[in-house]
C-alpha cells in the first residue's frame, strides 16, 4: 500500500463500537450476555471482551506474494511466470524504503518477536505460486521465532496459473504436494488453535466456496459459545464492497468474473454460489461467541461491521503490513 493509502486508512484511527446483542438490552440477564469492544489505531486492533481472562497479542499477517523460486521451480515457469514477476518492489509502509518480499515477511517476524506476539495468524497468499523455495524458506522462518501459528491458503497459494483441473483438484493437489506442513497435521480446509482460552478458527475460502464439512466445523465453534476468532483469506461479502469480497456475495459466479483470463483459472460457477457458502455467510454474522473476523485478499486495510461483527481486512505484507489484535478481558 502506498504511504498516502496508508493514512488515508489510518483516518479509522480511533474507530470504537460496543457490541451487546441487541435482544439482551430490556432482559435482566443482560450483563450476563458477551459484550466486546473493538478499537482501530492504524494497524493495530484491540478488542475487549468480557468473555476473555487473560491478554494476548496476534499478528495478523495476510498476502505478502513471496515468489522466491530454485531450479526446482523451471519445470513450472510455464505457470508461474506473470506472478513471479509481481511485488518485485514494494514501498515499505512505515519507512518508505524500496523493500522485496522477503525483507517485508523478516521484518514483520521480527517485529513480532520484539511485541512479543503470542500467535502469528496467516491468511494467505504469502505465495504467489507454490514454490517449494519460497515455502521452506517461510517454514524455516516460522519456526526460527518460536511463536506458534495458524495458516490458511489464499487464492495463488495454491495455484499454477494455465494448469489443468478445477480450484478444488488444483487447492487439494498442491496443498498436499508443496503446502502441507505449513498446516502442522492439521486439516488444511479447517482448524482451530486454542490461545487463552479463545479459538483462533481458520477456514479456507480461497476458492471462495464453503464446503459442507467447513459449515460444519463453524457450526460446532458456535455451539461451543466459546470465543472465536476467524481467519479467512477471501473477506466476507459486505454491500457497498468490490467483488474482491466475494465469499457470500451474491452477485457472485460466471458472469461477474473479471479476472479468469488474466489468471488462468477456471471461471467462477455459473450459478452462483452454494447454499452451503450462504448459509455459512448467515451463521458467522449471527455468531454471538464470534469477536472478528480477519481476512486479506483485497490488500487495502479495510473495517466494516455487521451485526456488531467486525470484519478487519489488513493491508498487504509484500510492503510490509500487518495488523497487531490485541485481546484483553473487559
Ligand atoms: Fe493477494
Amino acid at each position: 500500500m502506498k504511504r498516502r493509502n496508508f493514512l488515508k486508512a489510518s483516518t479509522l484511527a480511533g474507530l470504537g463500537f460496543s457490541a451487546v446483542p441487541a435482544q439482551s438490552a430490556n432482559n435482566s440477564k443482560s450483563k450476563n450476555k458477551s459484550q466486546h469492544i473493538f478499537s482501530l489505531t492504524q494497524n493495530k486492533a484491540v478488542i475487549h471482551s468480557n468473555s476473555v481472562v487473560k491478554s494476548s497479542r496476534i499478528f495478523h499477517i495476510t498476502d505478502t506474494h513471496l515468489s522466491l523460486n530454485d531450479e526446482r521451480g523451471i519445470p513450472f515457469q510455464e505457470f508461474s511466470k506473470r506472478m513471479g514477476n509481481a511485488y518485485k518492489s514494494n514501498i515499505h509502509f512505515e519507512t518508505g524504503e524500496q523493500v522485496t518480499t522477503l525483507q517485508s515477511f523478516e521484518r514483520t517476524l521480527q517485529r513480532a518477536k520484539e511485541q512479543k506476539a503470542d500467535f502469528l495468524a496467516l491468511t494467505g497468499d504469502i505465495f504467489s505460486f507454490p514454490s517449494e523455495a519460497a515455502i521452506e524458506w517461510v517454514l524455516g522462518k516460522l519456526q526460527e521465532t518460536g511463536i506458534p501459528y495458524g495458516y490458511i491458503a489464499g487464492n495463488h497459494d495454491w495455484h499454477y496459473e494455465g494448469m489443468k483441473g478445477s480450484s478444488n483438484e488444483l487447492r487439494e493437489t498442491w496443498t498436499e504436494k508443496r503446502l502441507r506442513p505449513l498446516y502442522q497435521n492439521n486439516d488444511p480446509l479447517f482448524a482451530s488453535y486454542e490461545l487463552n482460552g479463545i479459538q483462533l478458527v481458520f477456514i479456507d475460502d480461497s476458492a471462495y466456496e464453503i464446503l459442507p464439512q467447513q459449515l460444519r466445523f463453524l457450526q460446532e465453534q458456535i455451539k461451543s459459545k466459546k470465543p472465536f476468532l476467524l481467519f479467512m483469506h477471501i473477506p466476507l461479502y459486505i454491500p457497498g464492497r468490490s467483488m474482491g469480497y466475494g465469499c457470500g456475495h451474491p452477485d457472485w459466479g460466471e458472469k461477474s468474473d473479471k479476472n479468469y483470463e488474466v489468471e488462468r483459472r477456471e471461471i467462477w460457477r455459473k450459478e452462483g454460489h452454494t447454499k452451503t457458502t450462504f448459509a455459512f455467510y448467515d451463521e458467522v454474522f449471527n455468531a454471538e461467541n464470534l469477536l472478528g473476523i480477519f481476512a486479506g485478499h483485497t490488500h487495502q486495510l479495510a473495517v466494516d461491521v455487521k451485526n456488531n461483527i467486525p470484519q478487519l481486512v489488513s493491508a498487504y505484507n509484500a510492503a510490509g503490513n500487518y495488523t497487531s489484535i490485541d485481546i484483553k478481558p473487559l
